[in-house]
């Protein structure tokens, strides 16, 4: 007997078919079982009719408790009524493992108790849901960036360096040397895109940021491009075709998460339109004041209200460029005209999920990068090799960071990052 998958189920309408599943949910009177099955793929219902499948099977199929693995045989049928279409009408059940007193019932549970859970947590719909929003960004990611002739490349994940400054660092024995984990790949991308071009790298960046928002992972998932013989107008324009192409995506390919999500539709087609708007530092600063923020003046960063109202002022994602010099990293070029800020743009989602891409063009004057590496206080030696792309044949570049987890839980629509990523590793947690 052929055995399928459940989102396959509209190909094999009228025929009889053997499915893996678990139970996820089980209704019962005298005649006939309902069964609400799972199997990764989808979720939907198999009917039991005691008068079609005898005394015994009935009786199986009546004492099937929740997340009990079964093999299901039947002939799967069309369902109007239900939002997947199809159904199976069961002939078998096979039980393959018994589940006794799951502890996460269709009753609401607290936070805490579905986080200590996560294991298991992520068998529910709505984390299946926003798994496969996870899972279509990716798939999108290597997509696009395929599409416009970039070349994926890892950079490490043990490294010697704090690009993104180094009081958030997570610091390891390297046999007898001292080693992070990375905060960014940026570094070796800039030397990646010296070597191939255009380049783009994703995998997981860790920061010991003692923040407990729901906007902040300690361990998440980045995507850095990096672009050689290119300036940061054009970066912009890249970063917002991205976006844009990921939110089509997520569109034309998740429907039944976004259904399961509750989503507004409607308001994601508005993020795919570009361009997408931009302002400067200095006129958010202007806007926030005159709109009786008084809690902040040029030369502050944005707090999370801050990024909140700027992006609600606008209907699609924001750039805000050219941020102060003193509140950005060492490696951004600084403004052609003016000293005190530099090329770069962070990108702001609307509907208060803050800042989802952080971006700049590179200083790329071996002397003006060893001032800025010296005032940083890090190490000349250390950053050699990092010196050395200056030294031999420098050409204007810029990249961008994507956060996988922040992109995920404003186009899912969610309340908290935690749920964007399988395992979150959060302030206080580092379990399961
Ligand atoms: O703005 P960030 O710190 O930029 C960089 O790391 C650059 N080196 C990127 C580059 O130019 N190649 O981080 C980039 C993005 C942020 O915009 C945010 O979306 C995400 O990473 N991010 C976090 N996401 C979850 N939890 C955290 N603690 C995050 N910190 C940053
Ligand atoms: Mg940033």
């Amino acid at each position: 007997m052929k055995r399928i998958s459940i989102i396959d189920a509209k190909d094999y309408v009228g025929q009889t078919v053997e499915i893996g599943a678990w139970v996820a949910n089980k209704r019962s009177s005298g005649k006939i079982a309902f069964l609400q099955l799972r199997d990764g793929t989808a979720y939907f219902q198999g009917v039991v009719v005691k008068n079609e499948v005898g005394e015994e099977i009935f009786e199986t199929a009546k004492g099937l408790t929740q997340e009990t693995s079964v093999i299901i045989t039947g002939e799967i049928r069309e369902d109007s009524r239900s939002h997947f279409g199809y159904e199976i009408g069961i002939s078998n059940v096979e039980v393959v493992g018994e589940s006794h007193e799951y502890p996460i019932t269709p009753k609401e549970h607290g936070t805490d108790f579905l986080m200590d859970h996560r294991h298991l947590w992520l068998r529910s719909s709505k984390q299946h849901a926003i798994m496969l929003i996870r899972n279509e960004v990716i798939r999108a990611t290597y997509e696009f960036f395929n599409n416009n002739g970039f070349i994926k490349v890892d950079p490490p994940i043990l490294t010697g360096s704090a690009p993104e400054g180094t009081t958030e660092l997570f610091e390891t024995n390297y046999f007898d040397q001292k080693a992070y984990l990375s905060q960014s790949g940026q570094l070796y991308m800039e030397a990646a895109a010296m070597a191939f071009g255009k380049v783009f790298s994703f995998g997981p960046t860790f920061r010991a940021e003692k923040s407990k928002t729901r906007r902040h992972l300690i361990e998440f998932w980045m995507i850095e491009p990096e672009m050689a013989f290119m300036h940061q107008e054009e970066s912009l324009v890249v970063q917002e075709q991205y976006v844009a192409f990921l939110v089509q995506n997520v569109l034309e390919h998740c429907d039944y998460a976004l259904d399961v999500l509750e989503r507004d539709k409607e308001l994601l087609k508005k993020y795919t339109q570009l361009p997408f708007p931009r302002i400067t530092y200095d006129d958010a600063i202007e806007l926030l004041i005159k709109n009786g923020f008084d809690d902040i003046k040029w030369g502050d960063d944005f707090g999370s209200p801050h990024e909140t109202f700027i992006a609600n002022s606008f209907e699609k994602p924001v750039f805000i460029l050219n941020y102060p010099k003193a509140i950005k990293p060492f490696y951004m070029k600084p403004h052609p005209t003016r000293d005190d800020v530099v090329i770069c743009a962070d990108l702001i989602a609307p509907e208060g999920y803050g800042e989802i891409i952080g971006g700049s063009e590179r200083e790329t004057d071996y002397d003006q990068l060893l001032v800025q590496i010296k005032k940083f206080g890090l190490s000349e030696e250390e950053y050699s090799w990092y010196l050395d792309l200056r030294k031999y044949g420098s050409v204007p570049h810029s990249g961008f960071g994507l956060g996988l987890e922040r992109a995920i839980t404003w186009i899912s629509g969610i309340e908290h990052i935690r749920e964007a990523i399988p395992f979150p590793r959060l302030l206080n947690r580092i379990y399961p």
